[in-house]
């Protein structure tokens, strides 16, 4: 049977290695989303070329060009439109998105964060995280709200903080965790199994630990979705 992809922009403003991990994962036939787009708001951002190198449509919006911040974002959105996107990921996008633009996405635009949200929301979580003294430390990916790194929380894993651990390290660790999580977390949006239901999302499956030492929740191999609980709420 065909499956019919969601189709997906990716937002970045630098090296892309979250971008990347999302598209070699939609390159399993079975993956349920495609990467159509790869938007920066940087000329220079490394991820650009690396999209373009997978023959990915790439473009630079910079800031720079417009007269304001809502006429760049107005550009943002216009070429998120013309390629043809049923969601957006954010992966490294620096720049604050407005309300406006926040709600025109609710439900359907997702960010990965490198901390167990709610803690440690903003810049330098790796060395906030050693200087807390906590021993584990994580990555979320969200849905996207109006409040930076607020939104609904879909699936998150966590990593241990070693004592011999510097800023370095730790951001590693944690960077091999999101390169796993983001495109769970897309997957699961995409086929439907998770549902924004008001400040939390919904579903039925629960976590795992795996061979790296990973938690990884949710799994979507330990329990299967209860569709008549999801069915109870509208994206
Ligand atoms: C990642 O750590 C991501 O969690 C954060 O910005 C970083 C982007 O890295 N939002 P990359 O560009 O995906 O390599």
């Amino acid at each position: 049977m065909k499956i019919v992809r969601k189709r997906v922009v990716v937002l970045i403003s630098g090296r892309g290695s979250n971008m990347q991990a999302l598209i070699a994962a939609a390159k399993a036939p079975d993956f349920p989303a495609e990467i159509v787009g790869v938007i920066s708001d940087r000329a220079n951002a490394g991820g650009l070329a690396l999209a373009h190198a997978e023959g990915i449509k790439a473009l630079a919006v910079k800031s720079s060009d417009f007269a304001s911040g809502e006429d760049h974002e107005a550009a943002i959105e216009r070429a998120i439109g013309e390629i043809g996107a049923d969601l957006i990921c954010l992966a490294g996008y620096m720049k604050l998105l407005s309300a406006e633009f926040v709600h025109r996405w609710t439900g359907r635009m997702i960010n990965i964060h490198p901390s167990l949200l709610p803690l440690f929301k903003g810049l330098d979580t790796h060395r906030r995280v050693l200087q807390s003294g906590m021993r584990v430390h994580g990555c979320t990916v969200h849905f996207v709200s109006p409040e930076m790194d607020g939104g609904p929380i879909i699936a998150q894993a966590a990593v241990p903080v070693a004592n011999h651990d510097n800023e370095d390290s730790l951001a590693a660790r944690v960077l091999k965790a999101e390169h796993r999580l983001y495109p769970l977390a897309l997957r699961l949006l995409a086929e439907g199994k998770i549902k924004l239901d008001g400040e939390r999302v919904a579903n039925s499956l629960i976590g795992q630990v795996d061979d790296d030492q990973m938690i990884l929740s949710p799994d979507p191999s330990k329990e299967p979705v209860d569709v008549e609980a999801l069915a109870r709420f509208t994206p």
